[in-house]
């Protein structure tokens, strides 16, 4: 029998009863949609206790600090997988046949080229423009040269949309590097691996090759993997609700990436290396700590602390042993940063502040240390994490327009503002 759920009211309405929905996983929902026609709405700021759709791509268990992509734990993902078979099954729904993979990595390489006018796109940026802003600006760009003819409401369109994305962010990404560096802009190689071809883009000029060591190549593509996709997130949601419009898929993205670069989300890996070098050695780590704790001080440590991880967040556990295994192959292991993290992590978790609100280091605390030891700069961390949660976006958005339920995202308010008042013209107003 279906569980419901009896909400009565203390002025005597009539009571409403609610089904209980249960997942493959998870905590039960209760379906508040016959909460409208009854006059009433539910208020949740910040999402904190609200589920806005189905999904059958991610599960979190965050109290066990659990993460799967379609049924796959993570661990498992970074260390037997590879980002392009990533991609595919965020996409698809099931990892890819030794076919299947050959024909999507090839449809990836052969989408990876940007329209040569989109160059002129990135030179209207000035030289010092955040390379997220180019990001942003560039790939909402894209909707006005790749989406002509896109019929939302066909799979075949909206796989092509998908390949696109997944195909070009790349290229995006490492330009906004390079015009931020004032050098020429490296054009893709089809016969280099998704994350080689990253690293040409990026490290190579036209009076040098770039040899991307293989144990870098294989941090960065396990690195693209651990931020494929993490269910409802913020960006992730603005995605969604942009999308939900039948807005232009690239113009979503690219409002997903807006949402990313906050330092509450995907920002927070560029501040974790502010944070790390301001600090500068483990003996101010007191001091820090102390200004986390402080109600007054805005200040938080970085890098800590997740709203559905209330236990160790299942990617950084993997993000610090990838950490391990590129600082040994750059005879970096006595990075200061890095020592930096490692005591902070420890004396953070013994501290009765963090565990008791359960706090632990997340996916950003390590990853700007392996960005800066490969050569990245901080200014480029966060556009890591979007050219990797891009698989993830589309994969998202495809969803949500293949559910013939899915509906335009309309959230409502518990209006605070002032009742009906008279409009008082500009000579009667009192300062
Ligand atoms: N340092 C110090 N205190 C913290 C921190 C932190 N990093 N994070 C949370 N708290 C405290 C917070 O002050 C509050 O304390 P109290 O109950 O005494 O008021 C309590 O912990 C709960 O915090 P919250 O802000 O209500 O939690 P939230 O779920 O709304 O926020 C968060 C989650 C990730 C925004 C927050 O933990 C944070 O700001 N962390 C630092 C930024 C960061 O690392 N973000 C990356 C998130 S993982 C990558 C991604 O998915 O984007």
């Amino acid at each position: 029998m279906k569980k419901t759920v009896t909400l009565t009211f203390s002025d005597g309405s009539p009571s409403i009863e609610l089904p209980i929905e249960q997942g493959t996983y998870g905590k039960p929902v209760i379906d508040i949609r016959e909460l409208g026609p009854h006059g009433y709405f539910t208020h949740d700021p910040g999402f904190t206790a609200t589920s806005s759709c189905n999904s059958a791509i991610t599960y979190i268990d965050g109290d066990e600090g659990l993460l799967y992509y379609r049924g796959y734990p993570i661990e498992e993902l970074a260390y037997q997988s590879d980002y392009m078979e990533v991609c595919y099954l965020l996409n698809h729904g099931e990892l890819p046949t030794a076919g299947q993979k050959m024909a999507f990595e090839n449809s990836i390489r052969h989408h990876s080229l940007l329209h040569d006018q989109m160059e002129n796109v990135f030179r209207g940026f000035r030289r010092s423009a955040h390379p997220m802003a180019v990001m942003i600006g560039v790939t909402g760009a894209m909707s006005a040269f790749y989406h002509e003819g896109t019929d939302l409401f066909d799979p075949r369109h909206r796989e092509i949309v998908a390949h696109r994305l997944i195909a070009k962010i790349p290229t995006v990404a490492a330009w906004a590097y390079k015009f931020n560096e004032g050098q020429p802009f490296v054009y893709p190689q089809n016969h280099l691996s998704y994350a080689e071809n990253f690293m040409h883009m990026m490290f190579s000029t036209p009076c040098e090759p770039y040899q991307p060591r293989p144990v870098l190549a294989r941090a960065l593509d396990r690195i693209f993997i651990l931020h494929a996709d993490h269910e409802q997130n913020a960006s992730t949601s603005t995605v969604r609700l942009a999308g939900s419009s039948g807005a232009n898929p690239y113009a979503c993205v690219a409002a997903g990436m807006a949402s990313l670069w906050g330092p509450l989300h995907g920002g927070a890996n560029e501040a974790v290396l502010k944070m790390l070098d301001e600090m500068g050695d483990v003996s101010r780590i007191p001091e820090y700590i102390k200004r986390a704790k402080d109600k007054a001080d805005t200040f938080r440590l970085m890098g800590f602390g997740h709203r559905v991880y209330k236990n160790m967040d299942p990617r950084a556990r993997i993000i610090r042993q990838t950490c391990y295994e590129v600082l040994d192959e750059l005879d970096l292991r006595d990075d200061p940063q890095f020592k930096i993290a490692m005591e902070l992590e420890r004396i953070a978790l013994e501290d009765d502040y963090f565990i008791s609100r359960k706090l632990y280091p997340n996916v950003d605390f390590y990853s700007g240390i392996i960005f800066r030891a490969m050569g990245i700069p901080p200014s480029m961390f966060t556009v890591m994490f979007a050219l990797a949660r891009t698989s993830g976006w589309v994969a998202q958005w495809n969803e949500m327009l293949s559910d013939p339920a899915h509906k335009i995202g309309r959230p409502r308010q518990l209006y605070t503002g002032a009742t009906r008042r008279e409009y008082v013209s500009l000579d009667q107003r009192r300062a």
